[in-house]
C-alpha cells in the first residue's frame, strides 16, 4: 500500500488492483472531472472520456461533514462519494495511491497505472488547515504561488493565508490609491544576511499583483479545494502605504521611505477619519477581489510611541472612552471588523487583539505562545493555533553552521509533528519570507514540515508516532522529488529523528 500523506482517518487494503487505461471512463461533478484530467491527464496521457469504471458522486451524508469522503477501489472501478470538496480530497487520494510517475508532467507511454484496492473513509479533524505566506517581504511570482497552491492541495490543506501588505511592501493592486503599489510595492534596498547585522544589498526589490492575477490565483485554488484569506496588516506594518500615502500616519511632515530593515517599524497608523476611510476604500476592493468569508486585518506588533506622542489619538481614545491610548488598536478593529460585516464577512486577528478588545465574532490567529491559543478560547473567540515555537516554519530546522540563514532556529520536524492543537478551529503553518527571498527557499523551509503540519491538522494522530509518520513520509518525498520540489531532505541533521 503506497504512503498515504495525510494519513486517513480509517483504510482498509484489499486484494488487487485497479488499472487506469485510455479507456478510463469518468463520471464526476464538472468541476471535479477538470480536476481529474488537469491532475491525472499530463502523466498517463488519458483523456478520461465519460464513463462508468471512475464514479465521483456528491453526497450529503452529516458523518462526512463538508470536507470527507468515502473511496472504494476495486478491480472493476474507482468510485468515491462526498461535498464536492471532499471528492477534489478523494483524488489527491488516488493520486497518492497512483505510482509516483503520475505526478511528472509529461506522458509517459510505458507506465502501468494500478491502483491498490482499498476501502478509505476520511474525514478532517480541523475545518481549517492552512500556510501563511509572506509575499510582503518578498515578491515572489504569481506563477509560484500557483505552483505552491498545487502542493498544498497535494496534502489537503485547504486555506492559503496570504500576507500582502507590510512595511517592506504593499502587493495588493488598489486601484483607487495607485502609489500603494507604484511607491508602496518597491523598496530601494533589502536587508543582507541577518537583520541584526545591519548591512544591506543595495539592490532596488519590488513588484506587486494585479487584481486580475489575484482573481485568477483564486479561481486557480478553488478548483484544487483551497480558499485565499488575504491579509491587510493594519494600524501597525503599515510604513509601505505611509511612505506612498504620507497623510495616513501620524508624522506627515516626516516622510519615509518603504522600509529597507527588517524588524517592527514604529510608523504606524493615525486614528483621522480619512485614514479609517481610506483602509475601508482599500477593503471595498479587497473583498471585490477575494471571495472567502474571511480577510486578515493583522494587528501585531503595533508600538504604540507615535500614539502616545499624538493629541489627535490621545483625543480619539478619550473621545472613544477607552482608558488607555494603546486601546486605540482594539477601535481600529471594531471600526473595520464593523465594515467587513457589511460585506458579510468575518475579520481575523493576530493575537495581540485579545488585549484590547477584539472583536465579538473574530477569529483569532494565536502566535505568540501556545498560552494564546487557550486565552482566546476563553475570551470566547473561534482560534487557529499558529503559535511560533511549533508552527513558524520560516524558522530553520536546526542550528546547524550549514543551515540556510534564518530569523530563528531550531523548530525540527518531530516538534512540529508532535503539537497537539486541541479542540481549535484549525491549525497553520507559517511563512514569514524575510529570508526566504527564492522560491528554492520557501520550499526549502515548508517542506517536509508543512507535510507535517498537513497531518496534524486533517488526522490529528492519537498518539503521535514520530517513527511511523516519518516511514510514510520518506516515501512520500519519492512524489516531492517527481515535482522537483526543493524540500530540506531527511537525511540532514535533526536532532530529533537520530537520522
Ligand atoms: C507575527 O508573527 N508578527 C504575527
Amino acid at each position: 500500500m503506497p504512503a498515504l500523506l495525510p494519513q486517513p482517518t480509517s483504510l482498509v487494503p484489499r486484494a488487487g488492483q485497479f488499472v487506469l487505461s485510455a479507456g478510463t471512463g469518468l463520471t464526476a461533478p464538472p468541476a471535479v472531472a477538470d480536476l481529474v484530467r488537469e491532475l491525472l491527464g499530463p502523466a498517463t496521457g488519458f483523456g478520461f472520456p465519460p464513463g462508468p469504471d471512475i464514479v465521483l458522486e456528491v453526497v450529503d451524508e452529516p458523518a462526512l461533514g463538508t470536507e470527507g469522503y468515502r473511496l472504494a477501489v476495486t478491480p472493476e472501478r474507482i468510485a468515491a462519494a462526498g461535498t464536492e470538496a471532499g471528492l477534489r480530497w478523494a483524488v489527491q487520494t488516488v493520486r497518492q495511491l497512483l505510482p509516483v510517475a503520475a505526478y511528472g508532467t509529461a506522458a509517459q507511454g510505458d507506465a502501468r497505472w494500478a491502483v491498490p484496492c482499498v476501502d478509505i473513509v476520511d474525514v478532517p479533524r480541523y475545518a481549517w488547515r492552512g500556510c501563511l505566506f509572506d509575499v510582503a517581504r518578498w515578491c515572489h511570482p504569481v506563477g509560484f504561488l500557483r505552483r505552491f497552491v498545487d502542493l498544498m492541495a497535494l496534502h489537503k490543506l485547504n486555506t492559503l493565508h496570504l500576507h500582502l501588505t507590510d512595511d517592506q511592501g504593499w502587493r495588493f493592486e488598489v486601484r483607487r490609491y495607485p502609489r500603494l503599489t507604484g511607491v508602496g510595492g518597491w523598496r530601494r534596498e533589502s536587508a543582507a544576511g541577518h537583520a541584526r547585522e545591519d548591512r544591506f544589498d543595495g539592490v532596488p526589490h519590488g513588484g506587486f499583483y494585479t487584481q486580475e492575477e489575484l482573481r485568477d490565483l483564486v479561481a486557480y485554488a478553488a478548483r484544487r479545494g483551497v480558499r485565499i484569506m488575504p491579509e491587510i496588516d493594519v494600524p501597525g506594518h503599515m510604513q509601505a502605504a505611509i511612505a506612498a500615502y504620507p497623510e495616513l500616519g501620524n508624522e506627515p511632515g516626516t516622510p519615509v521611505e518603504v522600509r529597507t530593515a527588517w524588524g517592527i517599524s514604529s510608523r504606524i497608523l493615525n486614528v483621522a477619519e480619512s485614514t479609517v476611510t481610506f483602509v475601508t476604500d482599500v477593503l471595498d476592493e479587497l473583498v471585490d477581489v477575494f471571495p472567502f468569508g474571511y480577510v486578515h486585518l493583522g494587528g501585531d506588533e503595533v508600538p504604540p510611541d507615535e500614539w502616545l506622542a499624538s493629541p489627535a489619538a490621545r483625543d480619539r481614545a478619550a473621545a472613544a472612552g477607552l482608558s488607555t491610548v494603546e486601546g486605540l488598536l482594539g477601535w481600529w478593529a471594531r471600526r473595520l471588523a464593523g465594515q467587513l460585516a457589511g460585506h458579510g464577512r468575518r475579520a481575523a486577528f493576530w493575537d495581540e487583539l485579545l488585549d484590547h478588545g477584539a472583536p465579538a465574532g473574530s477569529l483569532i490567529f494565536a502566535w505568540r505562545d501556545a498560552g494564546k491559543v487557550t486565552a482566546a478560547q476563553a475570551a470566547g473567540h473561534d482560534v487557529v493555533a499558529v503559535p511560533q515555537p511549533y508552527l513558524y516554519l520560516d524558522w530553520a530546522e536546526t542550528d546547524a553552521p550549514d543551515e540556510p540563514l534564518a530569523i530563528h532556529a531550531p523548530l525540527p520536524l518531530a516538534k512540529v509533528y508532535g503539537y497537539q492543537p486541541g479542540g481549535v478551529y484549525g491549525v497553520q503553518g507559517q511563512l514569514w519570507s524575510e529570508y526566504l527571498p527564492t522560491a528554492e527557499l520557501v520550499e526549502w523551509r515548508a517542506y517536509p514540515r508543512l507535510a507535517a503540519v498537513a497531518e496534524v491538522g486533517w488526522t490529528d494522530p492519537q498518539p503521535r508516532d514520530f517513527a511511523q509518520f516519518r516511514g510514510r513520509l520518506a516515501a512520500h518525498l519519492a512524489r516531492l522529488d517527481v515535482l522537483k520540489v526543493n524540500y530540506r531532505p531527511l537525511d540532514g541533521p535533526d536532532p530529533l529523528s537520530g537520522a
